[in-house]
């Protein structure tokens, strides 16, 4: 706001001087008397006007992003409506008619390029201490060999950071090896709920992604002792460890999921409704994070909306892609019920939106809780099937009918309007990579049973956990007072 005010006076003494010195002959008292009336009398207390109208268009909130395009237009705007008043208001002044309108003109390209400019000017600042703060410091991607995480991983490298990946590699690690000899990629492999592991991964790192876990109900549900303390008990551990290594940065892979069903638009206030282990551990995992947020620790929770799309570790367990699969290979899909709304995200969007929230100010993203992915993108089965049938003509479509009646549609204004995030890419453009994936022999049958978790670990069974000790710190911190009665009784079940 001081700068903004600083730029609006500064405006108006250019525009003065303009007007006033290319006449050499004018006197030092009249000068006096030029700053006096126009500047003291009418200029200086109408110049507050720009602080009312930018603090009206949200310039001051401490959740708006000056990094992004949308709030360089809302300054410009702000400062030119700010303008217009303090013109109409003057025109009723005496003295008026003295300032020429060459004067004004000045004035408002001045005052809004400034408002603008300065904005802009801090963005570069800050991309430049981006840029810097990459050679030195790794981002730590755990989970970094999964279907989100490799992709995460090689985009930061794209972008210069030095990436440690920790990953127990459930499902191999065929997503990372050609990864793997970047001289700024450091692979550690071992297990999120292992302290060791855990400490070693995060030493001298400041930034954690965590996307590890047992994902998918159905992959939960097989195993619920396993589920919990990898998605939350190991959550819990990593949180403090992050906090004892001076980390400053931690988000965390969340699932709109923690919706359950509801016919509103859930936003990111809308109360969670779990009705899974596997998204009642991320609502857990959340709270856990969130309340450990401290001034120097900042977390931020990311409610992924159900993802599609390509990555180097393939996924068939995911509504669009199977779909796709098996209007490509059985000429069949099978609608279950087909009227639930579903919100859906490209999987390299996912990662962007990883990337985005590395990059946005901590006073910006810190302790906040962003649904990811885009409202032109919510949609229900009927509808996705109708998209794959436009690629695939010939696929017959099959609705069964049975009590899962899970919906819920999701609103992503926040990310839009505080970060500018937007997808770019479609539910059709997901289709299409997997078509031309199976036409170049990329992927051979999607019922591989790498490409499903629920099948791969049905056929291997869960990551053991070897340690101990480790065993009886994860037993420990499963363990959550308001965990539901359900889940506890299914808790000492399995064990
Ligand atoms: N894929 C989706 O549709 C979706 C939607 C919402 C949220 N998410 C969340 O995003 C994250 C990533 O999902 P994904 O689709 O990439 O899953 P994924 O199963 O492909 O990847 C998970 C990765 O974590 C690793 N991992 C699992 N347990 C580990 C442990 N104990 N220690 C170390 N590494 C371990 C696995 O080896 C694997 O590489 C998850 O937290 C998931 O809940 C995914």
């Amino acid at each position: 706001m001081t700068a903004d005010l600083a730029i609006v006076q500064v405006s108006i003494f250019l525009a003065m001087a303009a007007v006033f010195v290319p006449f050499p002959g004018r006197s030092a008292a009249e000068g006096l008397y030029f700053l006096r009336s126009y500047y003291l009398g009418v200029l200086f207390p109408l110049s507050i006007l720009f602080s009312i109208v930018n603090s009206l268009a949200g310039l001051y909130t401490r959740v708006r992003n000056w990094a992004t395009s949308p709030c360089l237009w809302r300054a410009a705007s702000s400062a030119t409506i700010a303008f217009v008043l303090v013109f109409m208001i003057a025109s009723r002044c005496p003295h008026f008619e003295g300032f020429p309108l060459r004067g004004w003109m000045i004035f408002a390209v001045l005052a809004v390029l400034g408002t603008a400019g300065i904005r802009l000017l801090k963005h570069l600042l800050f991309e430049h201490e981006v840029q810097s703060r990459m050679g030195e410091e790794a981002v730590l991607v755990v989970g970094g060999a999964g279907y989100i995480g490799s992709i995460v991983a090689r985009k930061l490298l794209k972008k210069g950071y030095r990436v440690r990946i920790l990953d127990s590699l459930i499902y191999g690690s065929s997503a990372i090896d050609e990864i793997l000899t970047n001289p700024r990629l450091e692979f550690v492999r071992g297990d999120c709920r292992n302290i060791q592991d855990v400490v070693k991964a995060m030493k001298d790192v400041r930034s954690v992604v965590h996307l590890a876990a047992i994902v998918g109900d159905p992959a939960c549900d097989r195993d619920h002792k396993t589920a919990l303390q990898i998605n939350y008990a190991a959550t819990r551990m990593m949180i403090e460890i992050a906090k004892g290594e001076r980390v400053r940065r931690f988000v965390f892979a969340s699932s709109c999921s923690v919706y359950g069903a509801s016919e509103e638009v859930m936003t990111e206030t809308s109360q969670p409704h779990p009705i899974s282990v596997y998204a009642e551990t991320k609502v857990d995992s959340e709270d856990a994070l969130l309340a450990a947020a401290t001034e120097t620790f900042h977390p931020t929770v990311l409610r992924f909306a159900t993802i599609f799309g390509l990555s180097p570790r393939p996924r068939f367990d995911l509504v669009v892609n199977l779909l796709t699969a098996k209007a490509r290979q059985e000429k069949l899909v099978t609608i279950f019920n087909g009227e639930q709304w579903r919100p859906f995200l490209h999987v390299s969007d996912a990662a962007s939106a990883v990337v985005k929230m590395l990059e946005t100010p901590v006073r910006i993203v810190g302790g906040q809780v962003y649904n990811v992915g885009d409202s032109r993108l919510n949609y229900t089965l009927t509808q996705i099937a109708d998209k794959i049938r436009q690629v695939f003509p010939e696929t017959r479509v099959e609705h069964v009918d049975n009590s899962d009646r899970r919906s819920y549609r999701v609103s992503f204004a926040k990310i839009q309007g505080q970060l500018g995030f937007t997808c770019s890419k479609t539910i059709e453009d997901g289709i299409l990579e997997l078509k031309a994936a199976f036409e170049q022999g990329a992927i051979l049958d999607y019922r591989y049973p790498l490409y499903s978790n629920l099948k791969y670990l049905q056929q291997h069974g869960s990551p053991l956990q070897t340690d101990e000790l480790g065993e009886q710190v994860m037993a420990a911190l499963a363990q959550k007072p308001s965990m539901n009665e359900g889940v506890v009784e299914s808790l000492s079940a399995s064990a």
